[in-house]
């Protein structure tokens, strides 16, 4: 058993606003955090040709993972691999402005692949092929989307309704370009008809480089829990190719139990490194060393924040960006704890000094409790309630 012996992160000491209560329960929380045991880890993970850096990835979160934050989990560092939002490839085929947007990357957003959906085969292809072109280093299939628009439509979960269309489909995107395609799915339509150890041998064959595997089925949506026995039969049904374990990992004890029990060889993270965008370099770091550090503190979120407006606000200039931000910062706040009416009037922010000014006062207000260490509750980020059918 390893114990965390991190020393005051640099951000809570340089700041001597700080009380020594503060640090003292800083110190007490770091005490706080169990050690994990380490599992027995597969080798390095790569795409086809292309080595990854790290078996952690993003996953996908439509409206959140967008290129400002991956270039702060970037920066923050252990991510191997990182994912656009879904991408229409009817809509990328026709230039649509917004789209572009989604394919928009960075220098520190690499390698990236972009993840893409639809349900004519012909579209798919040329979308395949237009983003090689771009210099996308690698291509996604989302075959586990269970919201009607798309799984109605026969795209996203959708696909998991069809056997030799969607392997045929598969076959003739992966045959289309040189870069190596995955495909994210879930487990299956409905627990009877738990489909995904059957297609994940399928792809293989015909040239799929990895398997991601959201461990629900459509029919649960996002309620109930991750089958990780579940994903251990996807693992078992591949050869040679990567399986991405994937579903509530929210801290390096849960990616223990992922790792262990269904024996993936990677584990992409969505909605936890939204709450900790520090996940990632505490895993890879628990790798390598059997410790790692904590997550950051209040005072270093709020630089973070501060960071991802920057990162809009250079692309899209300061009055779209604050617009753009709200969303972010209404999970961010949320999850610091930061009072009600304080996080409402973030909401209504318009200018780049109005936003300095609320995240002084935020920053001198600190949490409800007091509490500066960082360690943060869930941020709960919103996901389609009720019947599925119904999405
Ligand atoms: C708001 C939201 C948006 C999502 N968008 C996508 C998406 O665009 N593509 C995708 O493959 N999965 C998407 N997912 C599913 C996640 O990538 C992931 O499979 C799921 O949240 C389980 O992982 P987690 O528990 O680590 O969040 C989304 C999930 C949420 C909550």
């Amino acid at each position: 058993m390893t114990v965390i012996k991190n020393a005051i992160p640099d951000a809570f000491k340089k700041n001597s606003s700080e009380s020594a209560a503060d640090a003292e329960n800083h110190a007490d929380s770091l005490h706080g955090l169990t050690a994990v045991e380490r599992p027995e880890f597969r080798g390095d993970v790569s795409y086809g040709a292309l080595k990854l850096s790290s078996r952690y990835m993003l996953s996908p979160l439509a409206g959140f993972t967008t290129l400002s934050f991956r270039r702060i989990v970037r920066n923050i560092g252990g991510v191997g691999l990182a994912t656009t939002d879904l991408v229409n490839c009817r809509a990328l085929l026709s230039d649509n402005e917004r789209t572009l947007q989604m394919i928009e990357t960075h220098a520190e957003d690499q390698p990236f692949a972009v993840q893409i959906f639809g349900s004519e085969t012909q579209y798919m292809v040329e979308a395949a092929q237009y983003l090689e072109n771009r210099g996308v280093a690698t291509i996604d299939i989302n075959m586990g989307c269970p919201v009607n628009r798309i799984a109605g439509a026969g795209s996203g979960a959708g696909m998991m309704c069809k056997t030799d269309s969607t392997i045929s489909m598969v076959q003739k995107i992966v045959e289309s370009v040189k870069i190596p395609v995955s495909v994210k799915m879930r487990l299956g339509w409905d627990d009877n008809n738990i489909t995904a150890p059957f297609f994940a041998s399928e792809f293989e064959k015909v040239g799929v480089c990895a398997i991601a595997i959201h461990g629900r089925t459509r029919e649960q949506g996002f309620s109930g829990t991750v089958s990780r026995p579940g994903i251990r039969k996807v693992v078992e049904a591949v050869e040679n190719i990567p399986v991405v374990g994937n579903g509530d990992v929210r801290n390096v004890a849960d990616a223990a139990t992922m790792i262990r029990e269904t024996g993936c060889h990677a584990v992409s993270i969505g909605r936890a490194a939204l709450a900790n965008p520090w996940i990632f370099r505490q895993l890879e770091e628990w790798e390598r060393t059997g410790s790692y550090s904590p997550a950051g503190t209040f005072e270093e979120r709020l630089q973070l924040m501060v960071q991802q407006y920057s990162y809009i606000e250079e692309r899209h200039g300061a009055d779209r960006a604050i617009i753009i931000f709200r969303k972010m910062a209404h999970w961010y706040l949320k999850g610091m704890q930061i009072r009600k009416k304080l996080r409402g009037e973030f909401q209504f922010i318009k200018t780049r000094d109005e936003f300095d000014a609320t995240l002084e006062r935020i920053r001198q207000e600190g949490p409800v409790g007091g509490n500066r260490s960082g360690v943060l509750s869930d941020c709960h980020i919103p996901v389609p309630a009720g019947p599925v059918s119904k999405w």
